[in-house]
């Protein structure tokens, strides 16, 4: 189902008959090798509201001094070694290295990174009714379970918030706590949510730079030179951008950033709402009702959406713009929408918009073998849900702007 009487429908759903697919799938435990059959219930239940709170402003607030700082840092040190790396390995390390302890704290256990990367490229895997892992990934799930359960310690032995971590990492450890669970599903529980922060975080960004890098020579001098303007209007003082409010990466100076990751996510998006219906379930469609029979599954196909010339100008192109002004913002479905729209999706824009406009306005991104020119966009493997990862990849430094 694509067309929006019917997407309208699914996400909708008056009659609540058809419930959340995913988080009551095996995926959740699996993905964390949790052994209470509970799992996706806890998630719905008890991190959905810490996840909606650490979305409000305050709680974005707190991140933004860390996550910021540790942004630049992370590109700093890469222009000061001056290496050339694949884009998927800058986008994830960078990330992983800025995002985690700006949650977490100092302490978090940064080496299970390898690991992380594993498990997150089998995950699609876990979609099948059999799931055919290779052979690493229950060993680096294990030494990611191993590695959180020692770092979760100090929450079952002191009652008060650790210090150097945010309200936000301390409020969804504590919850974890409070669960009947073993230390293994605990941890498992957070290796998870781990997972839930991040895959369509690196990916979006992913996409987004590899986009501004292959599609036009000048898109990204284009955007730079959006950011360098925004940044003189919002900012008196440079410095503040590492300080940088949520509402001032919203507003209309940073429109462009906006619209680049949403133009990246239409093109990229794979059906990401699964639905099972407790009973037979009337939904309109444009072709008249349809009825998704009890206990099936039904997925939103939000790219037969997303790449429609009927909703879509140049449906397949990249264009830096499509979204400026709010144009087509109706006919796009990147959170999903109605009750179980992203819980995360706040924070997962700031930590992107963030991400862009620091690299863009300091540094230098720069393809193997110069500026000029266009180089070829890597094609995505075709994963059934998320965003799909790059199968060969781009070559790129990152330099400091003179
Ligand atoms: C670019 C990054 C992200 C994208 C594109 C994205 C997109 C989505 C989409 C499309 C859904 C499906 C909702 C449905 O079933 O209809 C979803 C669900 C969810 N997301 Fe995100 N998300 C992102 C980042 C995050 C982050 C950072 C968090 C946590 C802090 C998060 C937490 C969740 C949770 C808990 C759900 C399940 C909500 C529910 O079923 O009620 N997401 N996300």
């Amino acid at each position: 189902m694509s067309d929006p009487e019917s997407l309208n429908a699914f996400y909708r759903n008056p009659d609540r008959g058809l419930v959340n697919g995913l988080l009551h799938s095996p995926v959740p435990r699996l993905l964390g090798d949790v052994q209470s059959p509970h799992a996706g219930y806890m998630i719905e239940s008890t991190l959905v509201p810490i996840i909606v709170k650490g979305n409000a402003e305050p709680s974005l607030c707190e991140i933004a001094a860390v996550y910021n700082a540790a942004i630049y840092r992370t590109f700093q040190k890469l222009a000061a070694g001056g290496k050339c790396q694949s884009l998927w390995s800058l986008v994830t390390g960078a990330l992983f290295q800025s995002v985690l302890p700006t949650m977490f704290g100092p302490s978090f256990p940064l080496r299970i990174y390898d690991d992380v990367l594993t498990l997150d490229k089998s995950t699609y895997q876990l979609f099948h009714s059999i799931p055919l892992l290779p052979r690493s990934v229950p060993r680096a799930r294990l030494r990611v379970r191993d590695a959180l359960k020692g770092f979760m310690r100090p929450w079952k032995d002191v009652s008060a918030d650790i210090p150097d971590v945010s309200a936000h990492g301390n409020d969804v450890l504590r919850a974890l706590f409070a669960l009947a669970l073993t230390d293994d599903d605990r941890a498992g529980l957070l290796q998870t949510y781990i997972w839930g922060v991040l895959t369509n975080l690196f990916r979006l960004t992913y996409w987004l730079l590899a986009h501004l890098l292959c599609d036009r020579a000048a898109y990204c001098a284009q955007l730079q030179a959006a950011v360098d303007v925004g940044v003189a209007a919002t900012f008196p003082d440079p410095s503040e951008l590492l300080h940088a409010h949520p509402r001032a990466v919203n507003g209309s100076h940073f429109a462009l950033v906006d619209a680049a990751m949403k133009e990246a996510a239409r093109l990229h998006l794979l059906p990401l709402s699964h639905r099972v219906a407790r009973a037979d379930v009337a939904l309109q469609s444009a072709r008249g009702p349809f009825v998704v029979p009890a206990g099936s599954t039904v997925v939103a196909y939000t790219p037969g959406a997303h790449l429609d010339p009927a909703r879509f100008d140049e449906p397949g192109a990249f264009r830096l713009d499509r979204f400026v002004g709010g144009a087509g913002v109706r006919n796009l479905y990147v959170w999903s929408k109605g009750a179980h729209i992203c819980p995360g999706r706040h924070m997962a824009m700031y930590y992107l918009k963030m991400f862009v406009i620091v690299l863009l306005h300091r540094f230098d991104l720069v393809v193997e073998g110069g500026t000029s020119g266009p180089c070829t966009l890597p094609t995505g493997n075709p994963w059934i849900t998320g965003l799909p990862l790059p199968r060969k990849d781009l070559l790129v430094s990152v330099k400091m702007r003179t």
